[in-house]
């Protein structure tokens, strides 16, 4: 049985990092003028960028992706290529932007990405799909207090579409004191918290703060093993709460914040017993896709079927949406599983 044929759930994918190489050519024939070449936006097989490349590449995106129309086209997309690729359950994350030359406001684009959502579901798509709005840590306290306004007044009338709040973003800018009033009021309202943390070396001081919020799943979390031993209490702290881990391989490794596949952190949480889940993070960028994560963990860590089935039947216990889709979900796994695994 190949398990790229299960079902999966993709928890932490970012809009603007997700558009494949089709959905890019759309756009651009639409922009001529911004002359943006292919490897300006996405990092081919057997490449490599530090992460402030990514962020560079992050930033043409945007230039690429300025009006509500182009939220809603990539919204679309990026919902039928996951579903095209098994997804069955999926939480986009995606922060949203003003931009002045088009006249978008972040109220308009977020309400560009419901509109696509609503329009894949309309159109018969089989998959669930869920927004986190994100806080770009680089863009300062006043904006995440304004993004956290946003998302609480579309937590309430979205019915379940909006379930929480990404903090993501560069992580060598800013500092994560400077997000703790409005991720607490964010907690407060009701929003899930998935925070990008230790995803590059010595940040120890920020990603204590960031846990004393008890969030409820962590992004990458890649450098938090590999602490100093007076920081030990952080693992500790991640294994007592049990708090979710987001791991991405393609994008650690060709972010180069992990040099090889065989130690990615994937090796230490897993054996522990501690919940993982596989995840893409910017599938366009970095050229994966979810069911070529899963192969990859697989053959790296010579997981057996059984287990890699495990893995994705225990993503439901981590997602953001009402335990009444938990549920159903575990029916629909339920159901596939005998035939997946004759
Ligand atoms: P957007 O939020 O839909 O515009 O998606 C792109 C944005 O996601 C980037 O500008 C970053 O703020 C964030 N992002 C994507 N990948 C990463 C990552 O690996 N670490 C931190 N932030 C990220
Ligand atoms: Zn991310």
């Amino acid at each position: 049985m190949d398990p790229l044929l299960f079902p999966i759930q993709e928890l932490h994918a970012h809009l603007n990092g997700s558009i494949s190489a089709a959905t890019m050519k759309k756009l651009m024939a639409q922009k001529p003028d911004l002359r943006i070449q292919n490897e300006m936006i996405t990092i081919d097989k057997g490449k490599k960028r530090n992460l402030e490349e990514c962020f560079q590449m992050f930033r043409i995106i945007h230039q690429i992706t300025s009006r509500p129309e182009d939220i809603l086209m990539v919204t679309k997309d990026v919902i039928r290529e996951f579903a095209t690729d098994g997804v069955k359950y999926l939480e986009l994350r995606s922060t949203p932007r003003e931009e002045e030359s088009t006249g978008m406001t972040k109220r308009m684009y977020v309400e560009a990405v419901l509109e696509g959502i609503k329009q894949c579901k309309e159109e018969g798509w089989d998959i669930d799909v869920r927004f986190l709005v994100s806080v770009d840590r680089s863009r300062g306290t006043a904006a995440a207090k304004e993004t956290v306004k946003l998302a609480e007044d579309f937590l309430l009338s979205t019915d379940g579409v909006v379930v929480g709040l990404d903090l993501s973003g560069n992580p060598q800018a800013g500092h994560g004191r400077d997000f703790l009033e409005p991720l607490l009021e964010a907690k407060k309202a009701g929003l899930k918290l998935a925070l990008h943390l230790s995803e590059i070396p010595k940040r120890e001081d920020e990603t204590r703060l960031l846990l004393g919020l008890s969030p409820d799943r962590i992004g990458h979390g890649t450098f938090l093993h590999a602490s100093e031993s007076a920081a030990r209490d952080l693992v500790e702290l991640v294994r007592q709460n049990r708090t979710p881990l987001e791991l991405c391989l393609t994008s650690n490794l060709k972010g180069e914040t992990v040099p090889s596949r065989a130690q990615h952190h994937f090796g230490f949480w897993y054996p522990l017993g501690h919940p993982v889940v596989l995840c893409t993070d910017d599938k366009g960028v970095f050229a994966t896709e979810l069911s070529q994560e899963y192969q990859l963990v697989a053959e790296t860590f010579r997981l057996s079927d059984e287990q890699v089935w495990a893995l994705c039947l225990d993503a439901i216990n981590h997602i953001f949406a009402s335990s009444h889709t938990k549920t159903k979900l575990r029916e629909q796994w339920r159901m596939l599983k005998p035939t997946l695994l004759e």
